[in-house]
């Protein structure tokens, strides 16, 4: 429901002034739509989707950043203190930089991220080879950040809240990172990037 109506307002706006409509993440939709590619119901359905991947996510994060916070009094100080130093009036940019802010956060993630659960992909037709496997095309193969961020051979103590783990993370912790899922559903070109302050952000 809120989605039809949310697409029916920018349906309205794209009518009124086409060159001008702010672009959103409907934007290509409705150029799909104009080509006759997806229909209403289609768009509907994408709209539902981008609704949960981007609310439910963010809320769910910002809870367990929350919590876990207010149960960990030592991470509490030392991210108070590196609040406190912020500029009165401070921007996105500020915080991007606040290295413990970012730890704090990707800890949170790593233990609670609000997708746990198997991210499937397909093999190709023409099968391909995994760690010594040969996969068949076409069969589904999931990988499980649930399990990969337990794992104790990349992130020791895997059941501590440790946000200090990522002050100087190793190759296999950031490989092991999957709460934004990884590959070319994310575009992730360069495996070795960073997951700290300057991480660029591998969702949609
Ligand atoms: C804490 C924040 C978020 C987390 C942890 C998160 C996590 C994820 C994960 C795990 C996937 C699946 C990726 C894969 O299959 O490899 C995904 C996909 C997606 N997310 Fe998010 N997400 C977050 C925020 C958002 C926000 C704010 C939006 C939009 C406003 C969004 C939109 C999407 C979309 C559209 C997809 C599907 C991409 C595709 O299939 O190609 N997400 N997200």
């Amino acid at each position: 429901m809120f989605a039809a109506d949310s697409l029916k307002r920018y349906q309205q706006l794209v009518d009124a002034d086409p060159d001008n409509v702010k672009p959103t993440l409907l934007t290509n939709m409705f150029r799909a739509k104009e080509e006759d590619k997806l229909e209403f119901d289609e768009l509907k359905n994408n709209a539902n989707l981008y609704i949960v991947a981007g609310s439910d996510t963010t809320a769910i994060t910002l809870t367990y950043i929350v919590v876990m916070v207010c149960r960990h009094s030592a991470v509490r100080e030392k991210l108070v203190a590196e609040l406190s130093q912020l500029p009165e009036e401070f921007q996105n940019e500020d915080l991007r930089k606040l290295s413990y802010l970012n730890q704090v956060i990707e800890e949170a993630l790593r233990l609670y991220g609000p997708v746990p659960s198997a991210l499937p992909r397909k093999v190709p037709a023409e099968g391909a080879e995994l760690a010594g496997y040969f996969l068949p095309g076409g069969t589904t193969v999931n990988s499980s950040p649930f399990s990969l961020h337990r794992d104790e051979a990349i992130y020791p103590r895997p059941y501590e809240f440790d946000p200090s783990r990522w002050e100087n993370p190793t190759k296999d912790m950031k490989d092991g990172f999957l709460a934004f899922g990884a590959g070319s559903r994310g575009k992730l070109e360069d495996p070795t990037r960073k997951v700290n302050a300057d991480q660029e952000t591998l969702v949609l």
